[in-house]
């Protein structure tokens, strides 16, 4: 098992953000977690790549404890996430960008410049390598932030609502690059607040997070007949 998450809880004062959530990861997997704006989907992903450290609960990664592990140490062991809101550095070019992310894995310049213009390819984005990341559009920010977490040649990849924001055709070629990660033995957990139709068509497994807790979690078909989703979800749209 790649990642093995057990009674994870994390307290904001008299807030639980995430209570006792149980969660496991197998290679080349891909998980959609979703739920209603602050079910807890971020603070997991915060957890889990040692953003935040737990109140209680354990985060097995390969085996191995990774609960009070720096993030940039999490990385090393090949967790890695992207960010609900991006921030690419703005002054840097694309390339320059997604080398940050290489330069975790590589020492040398020119190893860093030949894992990025590959990652690039993959996503997409070799065109727009030379253009600065501050005059990229949404789409492509968010596209250079997936394009710098896989130059850190994750094992597990934690992607923040990475739709959100995007048109149909954008996200199409989004779910296009999820769905190639697995053949590339990369797992992915994708946290998606609203867009249920496009996370159950990727997703060989769904979770679903309400209040911090998980309420359901199965094929995609059955956790959308599940009552207490559509609860959930109703809920939160008529709130
Ligand atoms: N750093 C923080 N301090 C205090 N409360 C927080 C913090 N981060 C998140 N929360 C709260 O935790 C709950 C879960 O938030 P979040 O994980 O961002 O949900 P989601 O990503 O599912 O929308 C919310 O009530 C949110 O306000
Ligand atoms: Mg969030």
């Amino acid at each position: 098992m790649l990642l093995e998450v057990r009674k994870l809880t994390k307290y904001f004062g008299g807030l639980g953000a995430v209570k006792e959530v149980d969660l496991h990861i197998e290679e080349g997997e891909i998980v959609g977690l979703i739920g209603p704006n602050g079910a807890g989907k971020t603070t997991l992903f915060n957890l889990i790549t040692g953003f935040y450290r737990p109140t209680s609960g354990t985060i097995r990664f390969l085996g191995e404890d990774i609960v009070g592990l720096k993030p940039h140490d999490i990385c090393q062991r090949g967790i890695t996430r992207t960010f609900q809101v991006v921030k690419p550095l703005s002054k840097m070019t694309v390339l320059e960008n997604v080398m940050v992310g290489a330069f975790s894995r590589v020492i040398s310049k020119e190893e860093a410049r030949q894992a990025a213009l590959q990652e690039l390819e993959f996503t997409g984005l070799l065109p727009k390598k030379d253009l600065l990341a501050r005059s990229l559009t949404l789409e492509e920010r968010k596209r250079l932030e997936l394009t710098r977490a896989l130059a850190t040649r994750p094992k597990l990849i934690l992607l923040d609502e990475v739709v959100a924001g995007l048109n149909p055709r954008e996200t199409e070629e989004t779910i296009a690059i999820i769905k190639k990660l697995s053949n590339r033995g990369i797992s992915a957990t994708a946290a998606v607040e609203h867009v249920m139709r496009v996370i159950m068509s990727i997703s060989h497994r769904i979770i679903v997070l309400h209040y911090g807790e998980k309420i359901a979690e199965g094929p995609p078909q059955e956790v959308a007949r599940d009552p207490k989703v559509i609860d959930a979800y109703l809920g939160e749209s008529y709130a």
